[in-house]
């Protein structure tokens, strides 16, 4: 999916293929409880608008999701969504516009700048597990100098299991060929939860709480 060259036709696809196995996975409920105390915290303190940004945010599902279920409870935040990918941007753009939701979309690559402004709060899905370790290093020390209050991070962990299922469920809930690829080789580039530790360690990050969740998953939160 992460190919320039790949055909929107086919990328669209496969977009659409991940909202699938995110529904199936429960992604935007884990999401929505590990953010709603930021949420709380924030409109109890002070009047400020919170700001939450969704690194390589593919077509914006997650801030879509997270968006109607914050707007519904009557919090005030700015959304927004940076991928390096131009097609996913302008797809992203056009179904937040369609669905009313308010929520800005950038191109940027993570690994060639800093984050263009400071957000309080960073969301991460099914990112990291496409980089080397010295790049997952860069990209979390980013995280957390990008960010005044968070940053959560969801991913694959490299397990048997996780790989079966990413076969099978791939399988069963989309006909994109590109999930169906995709979902296999992620598993294999994915961390375990130790290696993600001693990521954090070399990363001199600390304040961490790593759990393992549904499907073979891990949820990172860092606070400041
Ligand atoms: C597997 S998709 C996950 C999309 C979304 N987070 C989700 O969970 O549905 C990975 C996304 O990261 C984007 N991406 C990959 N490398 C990137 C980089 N260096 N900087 C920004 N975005 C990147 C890709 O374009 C793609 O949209």
């Amino acid at each position: 999916m992460d190919d320039p060259d790949l055909p929107q036709d086919q990328h669209d696809h496969a977009l659409r293929g991940l909202t699938t196995i995110h529904r199936f996975s429960g992604l935007v409920n884990r999401f929505w409880k590990a953010l709603l105390p930021i949420l709380e915290k924030t409109r109890q303190a002070s009047s400020a608008r919170l700001s939450v940004a969704d690194v390589g945010c593919g077509d914006g599902y997650l801030l879509r999701q997270l968006s109607a279920k914050a707007t519904a409870e009557g919090f005030d935040v700015q959304w927004i969504g940076y991928d390096f990918s131009a097609t996913a941007c302008k797809l992203a753009a056009n179904k937040a516009d369609a669905a009313g939701a308010n929520i800005r979309f950038h191109q940027v690559d993570i690994l060639e700048a800093e984050l263009p402004e400071e957000v309080d709060v960073i969301l991460n899905s099914l990112f990291l597990h496409h980089f080397e370790t010295a790049d997952v290093e860069t990209i979390l020390k980013r995280f957390r100098d990008a960010t005044t209050q968070a940053f959560i991070v969801e991913d694959l962990r490299r397990t048997v299991l996780g790989y079966c299922l990413a076969w099978s469920c791939g399988r069963l809930l989309t006909r994109s060929p590109i999930v169906h690829y995709d979902g296999v080789v992620s598993v294999e580039g994915a961390f375990s939860i130790d290696e993600m530790q001693e990521i954090l360690a070399s990363a001199n990050i600390h304040n961490t709480d790593i759990c393992k969740r549904w499907p073979e998953r891990f949820v990172l939160t860092y606070r400041h």
